[in-house]
């Protein structure tokens, strides 16, 4: 049964004329994607609805997570595009192993779940969701810790990864790769991998542009996923400081977006795009989620706006992570290796 809904809308895109990457096996990953993660606020059923009008707008790379909470109603809506005539292969599905099921036994039952709640037989790329097995659950504060959390611990790691690899063995995913990693850390990861991570999922926006790990993971064959694309507007409590700086204010952008007639979103999405990374931006607004797509095939930023937007970056990172840093440890910059060494417990 083919739905008008699924056809790409009149005023969408066509999927091929989205740019794509590749990955280190030769696969193509769309060069947007949707991203899932309410940001504890936005309704889980409002969101499986945007992966609706993502997909048919043309959207074809969705970014899941089994921590958001909610894959059971994204598998729903997946599960209508492919009845509707929308062919497995077109789409690229990503989805994220949460901290608490790292190690032997649970990696498979994480995947299996996934697998089920969003109706798919296959993943085409699982990401270790952050490189530490420390737990929150979802809405928590900032100042929430968990009793048991541990600083990076590589050979635990390597058993995810290990795990990990065996998905792949087994058909039920195409692709593995990182999230939320670090130089010193991945230089470890690839030293010991028997399969190379295809991506990596990492913070990136005109304000924190990252750009030594960017070029690693372009140097490294690892293509980098940039998320919080539009500096996160909505983020939770715990992921706010006063000290934060708003991409979507910065007089560049700003003025950027008032030359060609955009909202600052769509010149962050582009500044992405343009620069090599994967955007992977979030709403649950059908015009947003239309513009963040359109954007990328039309109106390119010139070279003198790519260079104005490389001189703004503020090293600002958002997503800092308080919430899972262990006994001992300093304050957040402690996930983040800043000296290039791995902090130990
Ligand atoms: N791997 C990780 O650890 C990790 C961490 C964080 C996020 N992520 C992934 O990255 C995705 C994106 O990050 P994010 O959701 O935090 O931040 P984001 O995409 O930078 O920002 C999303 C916010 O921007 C607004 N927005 C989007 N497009 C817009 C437009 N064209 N004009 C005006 N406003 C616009 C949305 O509001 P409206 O709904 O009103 O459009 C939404 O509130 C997540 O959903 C998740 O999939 C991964």
């Amino acid at each position: 049964m083919k739905s008008q809904y699924f056809q790409i809308a009149a005023d969408g895109v066509d999927p091929k004329k989205v740019p794509q990457r590749t990955l280190f096996t030769g696969a193509k990953i769309p060069g947007v994607g949707l991203g899932t993660f309410g940001s504890d606020h936005y309704d889980a059923r409002d969101i499986a609805n945007a992966v609706k009008d993502a997909i048919s707008v043309g959207y074809r790379h969705i970014d899941c997570a089994s921590v958001y909470g909610n894959e059971h109603l994204i598998g729903e809506s997946l599960h209508e595009a492919m009845r509707c005539g929308i062919k497995r292969e077109e789409l690229f599905i990503t989805s994220k192993l949460w901290n608490n099921m790292h190690g032997n036994g649970d990696v498979l039952l994480s995947c299996a779940k996934t697998l089920k709640d969003l109706k798919l037989e296959y993943l085409d790329l699982y990401l270790v969701h952050w490189p530490f097995p420390n737990y929150h659950a979802a809405g928590v504060g900032v100042d929430s810790r968990d009793p048991n959390a541990v600083a990076y611990i590589h050979d635990n790691y390597m058993k995810t990864w290990r795990q990990m690899e065996r998905l792949v063995d087994a058909g039920l995913v195409r692709h593995i790769g990182t999230s939320n990693m670090t130089i010193a850390k991945l230089e470890l990861v690839l030293r010991d991998v028997r399969i190379h991570p295809a991506a990596n999922e990492m913070e990136l926006h005109p304000h924190f542009q990252q750009d030594a790990l960017f070029r690693y993971c372009l140097d490294n064959n690892i293509v980098p996923i940039g998320y919080c694309p539009v500096g996160s507007p909505k983020r939770p409590a715990r992921d706010r400081t006063q000290n934060d700086t708003v991409d979507t204010e910065d007089p560049v952008i700003v003025s950027i977006a008032d030359r060609l007639g955009v909202h600052p979103a769509i010149v962050c999405i582009k500044w992405a795009v343009q620069r090599g990374q994967i955007p992977i931006p979030f709403s649950t607004n059908r015009n947003h989620i239309l513009g963040n797509l359109l954007c990328s095939t039309i109106d390119p930023l010139t070279h003198e706006e790519m260079k104005a937007i490389e001189g703004i970056d503020r090293n600002c990172r958002l997503i800092k992570g308080q919430v899972f840093l262990w006994e001992g440890a300093k304050d957040w910059t402690d996930l983040w290796d800043i000296n290039g060494v791995i902090e130990e417990n």
